[in-house]
């Protein structure tokens, strides 16, 4: 374990069990109808390409970066994207990973950003969900590998101040770690 991790929260053999599972899910879902799937980052680039790998489907890839800011009360409106997707979503069905769903501010921006654009459908795939946590909306990953309780994680994508990201774990760190 790293020196800086408290305690590891999902094992590597754990997560990669959970996208094993969920991988298998989205494929039955989607059997008729591959979706693109539109990776939000940087937070889900390990969950993605690990996901993709478990789908048995012939999907397009696509990525965002959004930024969102502001009260954590609003959400659609103040969500800046940074990285647009490449693709013509109209008519297809979108299928949204997330490294971690909190607030939802920026996943609530996001879907009605895509939702505008006449996608046929958009789902959200999230590797952690923090159940508990205040939402700004009522979204809710159609998808989840885990539930996590109202503390910061990191490691396999998710990260501190840009570190940790390639941990093959999700931890919590030591407080200290936090504190300066
Ligand atoms: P939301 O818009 O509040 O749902 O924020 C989602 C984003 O905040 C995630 O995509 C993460 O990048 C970041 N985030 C929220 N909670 C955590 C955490 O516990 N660890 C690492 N990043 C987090």
């Amino acid at each position: 374990m790293h020196a800086d991790a408290e305690r590891i929260l999902f094992s590597e053999e754990e997560i990669k069990n959970a996208v094993k599972a969920l991988g298998k899910r989205i494929t039955e879902d989607y059997m008729d109808e591959p979706p693109i799937i539109v990776g939000i980052l940087k937070g889900s680039f390990i969950f993605m390409s690990d996901l993709v790998r478990e789908i048995g489907l012939n999907c397009d890839i696509d990525f965002m970066i959004a930024k969102s800011y502001g009260s954590a009360t609003v959400s659609s409106g103040t969500v800046n994207i940074v990285k647009d997707l490449d693709t013509d979503i109209s008519g297809r069905h979108v299928l949204i990973v997330e490294d971690i769903l909190d607030t939802a501010r920026t996943l609530t921006a996001v879907k009605d950003l895509l939702m505008d654009r006449s996608a046929k459908s958009v789902k959200i795939a999230a590797l952690l969900d923090k159940v508990t946590a205040e939402r700004v909306s009522d979204l809710k990953a159609d998808y989840r590998c885990f539930e996590v309780g109202n503390e910061f994680v990191v490691g396999y994508g998710l990260d501190f101040a840009e570190k940790y990201r390639g941990l093959k774990y999700i931890c919590v760190l030591r407080p200290e770690i936090y504190e300066h």
